[in-house]
């Protein structure tokens, strides 16, 4: 099987443009907010393109941020959440009085945004504030919800800009509904 860098089967939901402009607004509405300086906690794999865009536009918008990673995983290969979530990869920095913003790709049932943000309370950080790319409200099953919001979407299945399909379209520059 070959792969092109075009795949005519993903309808594009939102263009690279119209994310770049969202991301920049985003990071404009953070440092608004924000007086202290933030460890940016990026949740792998999913929002790792989502999140190299928005600290360097939080560094353009005048605040520096540092940043660390954590594994989280609660899907499988498909497409539907397994329900349990699993710390695979830990962080490297102590949370511990520290303000923090934590960057994920979407919010759905919400357990893993639950999940991180009680782990990160309980570790003893200073604030946590959560920032999604994409938001499913109605795929709620966690009473949780973001503080930042790039998207509202319907509950469908999107890739790109990140996110993956059984690990395939994490490098397409724009987010898509895989079609049929
Ligand atoms: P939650 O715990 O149900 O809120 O799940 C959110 C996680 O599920 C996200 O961080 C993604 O990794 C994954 N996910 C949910 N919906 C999609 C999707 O449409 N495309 C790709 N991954 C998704
Ligand atoms: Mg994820």
């Amino acid at each position: 099987m070959t792969s092109t860098g075009a795949s005519p089967e993903i309808k594009t939901l939102f263009s690279a443009d119209q994310i770049a402009e969202r991301v920049d607004t985003l990071a404009k509405e953070i440092v608004a907010d924000e007086t202290d300086e933030l460890l940016v906690v990026i949740i792998l794999k999913g929002s790792f393109v989502f999140a190299a865009d928005l600290v360097r536009a939080l560094e353009r918008n005048g605040a520096s941020a540092q940043v660390d990673f954590v594994t989280l995983s609660s899907y499988g290969m498909g497409t539907e959440s397994s329900g349990s979530v699993n710390l695979t990869h830990d962080l490297s920095e102590d949370v511990a009085g520290r303000s923090i913003l934590i960057v994920d790709d979407i919010l759905e049932s919400g357990r893993t945004i639950a999940f991180a943000v009680e782990t990160l309370q309980k570790r003893g950080a200073s604030s946590v504030k959560t920032c999604l790319l994409l938001d499913k409200p109605t795929q709620r099953k966690v009473s949780i919800e973001a503080d930042y919001v790039g998207f509202t979407i319907d509950p469908e299945f999107v890739v790109g800009y990140g996110l993956d399909l059984a690990k395939r379209y994490r490098g397409l520059p724009y987010i898509g509904v895989v079609q049929g």
